[in-house]
């Protein structure tokens, strides 16, 4: 039976993410280069909603409450993790959810669903699926459009959460790190839709609600820092613009909110040439880098995102990018379920 949608506020439990610990990696690799590598473990805040999914749907949850939304409905691939995560979040909160899924061919054949689709179903998501062309129209594919004719209370999350609700949801977790490394010097996430790296750049330069101690305080404004997004995805360069709009908007409200807001000065970029091939391109190499990556540093990783971000660093590292004693910090962003067959 379908819980009752339960009342959130900012103190759930649900939509406070845990603190998840930062962990050092060594290796004579990195004493070669002289950089130190930490990894902040953030797939631990949730066993089901991991990683970055947990933040970017924080604030769309609590709005769709809100708001009195009936049901939610977002969009997603067959193995997407969003389609995972909000499948979960609204279960736990009881609140209808519908995922338009690209791939119309999926509907009469249930036994080629992915695990994640099958997961998601056991988390009481109802499915829509569309073919890949009126896929791309998101909410102007006629079949969403009638279903949100049939469904008006509705609240719509869009493709892999990323909005302005979720740029905001990295609040605690940018918290959490300036608390727990505030000297760090480069501090890297994957990027699909750009969502997660414009949240790590517009909290950390605005950091919420943080006792930082005198010896970080004093270190904070004299370190150069930079956020760096790996993008898993061909032809990214586009998304430079999202991001920056993101940023700016959470920064304009956050200016007209705090007048007095300090702001910490922190560059970024994103690095569009380490996609291994494009969006689930999996090549025999990063296979097996992801393999060697695991047993040498006990450290599970998924293929689309994370794999790369590694590869990503590790050849940023022997290109000799990064100056020496740079203090690199890697946001594990989850997406372990992808990894189960
Ligand atoms: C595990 C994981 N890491 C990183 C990303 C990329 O995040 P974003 O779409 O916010 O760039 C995603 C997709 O949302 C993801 O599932």
């Amino acid at each position: 039976m379908k819980k009752q949608p339960t009342p959130l506020d900012s103190s759930d439990n649900l939509l406070t993410p845990k603190i998840t610990p930062c962990v050092q990696l060594t290796h004579p690799l990195f004493d070669k280069y002289k950089v130190q590598v930490w990894v902040k473990l953030d797939y631990l805040n949730h066993p089901e909603i991991q990683g970055n999914k947990l933040h970017k749907l924080k604030y769309n949850l609590l709005d769709a409450v809100e708001r009195g939304a009936e049901q939610l409905i977002t969009f997603g691939g067959a193995y997407s993790n969003h389609i995972a995560a909000t499948a979960a979040a609204a279960n736990e909160i009881g609140l209808p959810v519908t995922g338009v899924i690209r791939g119309q061919e999926l509907e009469q054949h249930p036994e080629k669903w992915s695990h994640t689709l099958k997961h998601a179903q056991q988390n009481s998501m109802q499915f829509l699926f569309i073919n890949r062309k009126n896929y791309r129209l998101k909410h102007q594919a006629p079949q969403v459009i009638e279903w949100l004719k049939q469904h008006p209370k509705s609240f719509v999350i869009p493709e892999g959460g990323s909005n302005d609700l979720a740029i905001k949801g990295f609040d605690e977790m940018c918290a959490q790190i300036t608390q727990q490394m505030p000297d760090w010097t480069h501090l890297y996430c994957p990027v699909g839709t750009g969502g997660t790296l414009a949240g790590l750049i517009a909290n950390c330069r605005h950091p919420k609600n943080i006792q930082i101690s005198p010896a970080g305080q004093k270190r904070l404004p004299t370190v150069l820092k930079n956020i760096i997004g790996i993008a898993v995805l061909n032809e990214a360069d586009y998304l430079r613009k999202d991001i920056q709009s993101w940023i700016e908007t959470f920064e304009n409200k956050r200016e007209n909110e705090n007048k007095n807001n300090k702001k910490i000065k922190i560059d970024w970029q994103l690095i569009t040439n380490a996609t291994g091939g494009g969006y689930g391109k999996i090549s025999n190499y990063l296979k097996s880098f992801q393999k060697r990556f695991e047993q040498t540093f006990n450290l599970p990783l998924d293929p689309i995102y994370t794999a790369k971000l590694f590869h990503g660093i590790y050849k940023q590292i022997v290109q000799k990018k990064l100056p020496a004693d740079s203090k690199v910090l890697v946001l594990h962003t989850g997406g372990l379920q992808g990894n189960k067959k």
